[in-house]
């Protein structure tokens, strides 16, 4: 079983698949983590991917399809963060499913474009664990260390409030097509939405509702 987190930057793709990963007995793959992890190591996909990161733009689907069909051949069920993002990173992981004669679920963070300025710019994280935090809506309890295992807590280079223009542009024009591709082309994904609008918990209770007993 693969899930599929879709949705705009700030939708909280990546807090909701840190929350259930223990519930869905799954993995997250999130593809905006392996990107930053290869660009601090500088490694020849970091610096590839790091001028279309900083710029807001995508990294080029060659690149992300053969970096995902890597990831997915060892994660037995992973929940996919940041991935696809396109329609021919979709029609990637169709042939991946087909092959492979796995089911997956994908789900769409509905929300409004014009909260996820303030999500963004308003993001803490720990880059270790992956955890999110937010200064307003899910604040940690000491500013700038991790609950969980005191670990620094830091903002991302491109959740600058330019940057993030630019990733809302990116997302409107090339990611929010695969709406469509999922509502109606997609040959082997389940499609269902949640209210990405609702607070952190009740977006996990809506997940926990969708979701709940498709693990493999
Ligand atoms: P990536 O790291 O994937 O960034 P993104 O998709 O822009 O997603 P975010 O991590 O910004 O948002 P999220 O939905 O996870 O929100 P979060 O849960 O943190 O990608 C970075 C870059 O890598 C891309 O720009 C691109 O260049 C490249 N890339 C990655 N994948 C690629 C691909 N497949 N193809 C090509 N290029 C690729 O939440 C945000 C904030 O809101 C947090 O502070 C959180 O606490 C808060 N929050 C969350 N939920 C709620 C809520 N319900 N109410 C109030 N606040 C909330």
């Amino acid at each position: 079983m693969i899930f599929v987190f879709l949705g705009p930057p700030g939708a909280g793709k990546g807090t909701q698949a840190k929350i259930l990963e223990h519930d869905l007995g799954a993995k997250q793959l999130s593809t905006g983590d392996i990107l930053r992890e290869n660009v601090k190591n500088d490694t020849s996909l970091g610096r590839e991917a790091k001028p279309h990161m900083t710029s807001g733009g995508l990294v080029p689907d060659n690149l992300i399809i053969r970096m995902m069909g890597e990831y997915l051949a060892t994660v037995e069920t992973p929940i996919l963060d940041g991935f696809p993002r396109t329609v021919p990173q979709a029609q990637a992981l169709d042939d991946f499913l087909h092959e492979n004669r796995l089911d997956a679920t994908a789900v769409l963070f509905d929300v409004d474009m014009d909260v996820l300025t303030e999500r963004l710019t308003g993001r803490w994280t720990n880059p270790r664990s992956g955890r999110v935090y937010h200064e307003k809506f899910n604040p940690p309890k000491i500013a700038g260390i991790d609950d969980e295992d005191g670990g620094e807590l830091v903002q991302r280079d491109d959740d600058r409030s330019e940057t993030v223009k630019k990733r809302l542009a990116t997302y409107e024009k090339e990611t929010a097509p695969l709406v469509h591709y999922y509502e109606n082309d997609s040959p082997t994904v389940r499609f269902v939405r949640v209210n990405g609008l609702a607070p952190i918990d009740e977006v996990t209770e809506q997940l926990r509702a969708l979701l709940h007993g498709e693990h493999a």
